[in-house]
């Protein structure tokens, strides 16, 4: 049993997320009493058993070079088969250094400067980073948003598909920032299309195993014809918050896109992993499910705090269900203010500091994303804070 109330001392571990000369660059005047509920990353202790993988590489105590040995292919092939109920072989697996990295590899092996890449929209930031730094042009499909959750438009998609020719189309499953997760009918059609007009299909997994409500699909879980048009990308970082290790992977059936894949990582000289990022792969898939379980109920239950909460006490807030990992999106369009002036405000004036909805690709205006990936404690206070927060936005936005 782990207890995820415990305070981690992160203030010293300079990390981004709590770091004030970091926190002073985002977002100017904060006191010292902040709650950071920004950076994608969770406050709770890594698993003992991940701990005491590093703490034997510590007492061997040399951190030579290394290489992607057979545990690591063993330990992502068990999790995927177990987690996820898809087979995957060895060879379509690439080991990588951070999924953002690899985004940016990926565009580099498959496209040239004229071409484009579709993505849905809002969508995590360096998506749309990946393409604008290698002078790619994005194509974005705006989410619908019925019944407050967010629906693909498959029209709108086919004809951008049609018209733009994009390389790419990255899918983020499940999304971020909503936490939506796609059905396998949806992750299908999606396939379809891309594979009708010969658009690679990218789909980065990495928030597919908190799950809350419903079911997640690998989209491997997709038949073989459709898969073989597919780069999965994924790593433990979110589950098991290693994203500090900057080790990932890829999965590729397609045998030309993985070489084509693994010829850009060459000239990158992407080559033998972080002694300790591999060893944490390892760890987390083949020794940590009980934790996985345990953070994803403490976050279940910050959610249901957060949720009752703002149902209960802040009329002017509204979310959406979250469905996986742990960032609740947040609706503050009815406050009268935009999300940049209600971020500001609530980090100069309250401490509490949140993702911008403008921080997103396109469409994020009206919302804020709150990381719910933290202490008890700490969701208790800044929804008090909030709370406040909104009741006194008249009496300096009016
Ligand atoms: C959708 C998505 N992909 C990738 C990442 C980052 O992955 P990595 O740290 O492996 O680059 C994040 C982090 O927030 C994310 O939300």
């Amino acid at each position: 049993m782990y207890d995820f109330d415990i305070k981690t001392d992160r203030i010293n571990e300079r990390c981004r997320k709590w770091d004030k000369k970091i926190i002073k660059e985002h977002f100017e005047d904060v006191s010292d009493d902040f709650i950071p509920l920004w950076i994608a990353d969770m406050d709770f202790k890594a698993p003992d058993n991940i701990l005491n993988s590093f703490k034997r590489a510590i007492d061997i105590g040399v951190f030579g070079y290394t290489y992607v040995y057979d545990e690591f292919y063993d330990a992502v092939i068990s999790w995927q088969k177990d987690m996820h109920g898809v087979d995957i072989y060895k060879d379509w697996i690439t080991l990588s250094y951070g999924t953002v990295s690899t985004l940016h590899y990926i565009v580099q092996a498959f496209c040239n400067e004229n071409d484009s890449i579709l993505m849905n929209t809002p969508v995590y930031e360096p998506f749309n980073g990946a393409a604008i730094k290698q002078g790619v042009r994005c194509i974005y499909n705006k989410l619908n948003i019925i019944n407050n959750r967010y629906y693909i438009d498959f029209e709108e998609i086919e004809s951008q598909l049609r018209e733009f020719k994009p390389k790419l189309y990255l899918l983020c499953s499940p999304h971020n920032p909503s936490g939506r997760i796609w059905s396998i009918d949806e992750l299908r059609k999606i396939a379809m299309l891309c594979k009708q007009y010969k658009t690679i299909l990218v789909v980065d997994e990495v928030h597919g195993e908190q799950i809350h409500f419903g079911r997640f699909y690998s989209i491997l879980s997709l038949e073989e014809e459709l898969t073989d048009n597919i780069i999965l990308l994924s790593s433990p970082n979110k589950a098991f918050n290693l994203g500090g290790l900057k080790t990932s992977y890829s999965i590729i059936p397609n045998k030309n896109i993985r070489e084509r894949f693994r010829e850009r990582l060459s000239k990158n000289s992407i080559t033998s992993p972080n002694v300790f990022g591999i060893i944490g792969i390892i760890s987390a898939y083949n020794d940590c499910k009980d934790y996985l379980k345990e953070v994803t109920k403490y976050i279940y239950d910050n959610y249901i705090y957060a949720a009752d909460f703002i149902d209960n006490k802040i009329s002017k807030l509204s979310y959406m269900k979250m469905e996986s990992s742990y960032l609740l999106w947040v609706n503050i369009s009815k406050t009268g203010i935009t999300s940049t002036e209600f971020t500001k405000f609530l980090s100069s004036e309250y401490g509490v500091l949140v993702e911008d909805g403008n921080n997103f690709v396109c469409d994020g205006e009206g919302w804020i994303r709150i990381n719910l990936g933290t202490q008890r404690e700490n969701i208790k206070k800044a929804m008090e804070r909030i709370e406040k927060c909104v009741q006194n936005l008249d009496k300096i936005f009016s």
